[in-house]
């Protein structure tokens, strides 16, 4: 990945149309207890089942020509949670890469990490590199994991790495390369499932001009049609960019 910072929109000024599509995509995937809930089951359930709606947007994600789809999978502040459930999502975050890793690769999937995903202990810390690593070679898609990430953190994170600078050397491309996210391109589509209507600490510089989507599927619902019907949603939208 290149560490050049695109700050141009990645659809021309004052029009969506033309059949542009989003270039890259974040997605809140909420709504896994709910889910689980509604039919008796324990959390966990949610998650796994969560888990397979990731592999399903994926799909869609790359049939659709989407460059970057970036996930929310956890917060720097899920660590609130039950201690039983962090340790559930760890499991099936390490269970998941060993399962579908040959699977990303076949479909040209790059991975990369956003987050303090370090904090996660050496052991998924070492499974993740190797991913990370065994899929670098790859260009038809890249999927961003949100890890241990807080959007406060990466923006403080930022301003720590560029404080020895001189003030005129900070413009905002200088600051967009030292996020997490440098060399992505612009965030176009930002969607929440689930029905709730907040960020959550998430991308907060990244979505200044992202089209904001939220729709009450809970995640484990999400399939390819919702994405198909998001992005659908994302062309009939204007986009101005402060122009008009
Ligand atoms: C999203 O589902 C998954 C993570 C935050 C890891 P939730 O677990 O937040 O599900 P709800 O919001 O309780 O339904
Ligand atoms: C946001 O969902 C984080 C992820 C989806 C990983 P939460 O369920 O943690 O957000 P809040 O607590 O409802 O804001
Ligand atoms: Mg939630």
């Amino acid at each position: 990945m290149s560490s050049a910072v695109e700050t141009r929109p990645s659809t021309s000024l004052g029009t969506n149309g033309g059949g542009d599509g989003p270039r890259h995509v974040a997605i809140i995937m909420d709504g896994n207890g709910r889910w689980a809930a509604q039919r008796g089951l324990p959390r966990v359930a949610g998650h796994r089942a969560g888990a397979e709606a990731v592999r399903k947007t994926l799909r869609a994600a790359a049939e659709h020509q989407v460059e970057v789809l970036t996930l929310y999978a956890f917060s720097s502040e899920n660590w609130r949670r039950p201690e039983e459930e962090v340790s559930d999502l760890k499991g099936l975050l390490g269970y998941y890469l060993e399962r579908e890793l040959d699977a990303l690769d076949k479909e040209g999937v790059r991975l990369r990490l956003i987050g303090d995903y370090r904090a996660f202990g050496p052991e998924l810390v070492a499974r993740l590199d190797k991913a990370v690593e065994r899929l670098s070679g790859n260009s038809r898609l890249t999927l961003v994991v949100a890890l241990n990430y807080g959007a406060r953190a990466e923006l403080v994170a930022a301003a720590k790495s560029l404080a020895g600078q001189p003030a005129e050397a900070i413009d905002e491309a200088a600051f967009a390369a030292a996020l997490d996210t440098a060399g992505l391109p612009e965030l176009d589509l930002l969607i929440r499932t689930s029905g709730e209507v907040r960020l959550s600490n998430f991308l907060l510089w990244q979505a200044a001009y992202a089209e904001l989507l939220f729709v009450p599927t809970l995640w484990p619902d999400f399939d390819e049609a919702c994405f198909a019907a998001a992005l659908g949603e994302f062309s009939a939208r204007q986009r101005r960019f402060g122009g008009r």
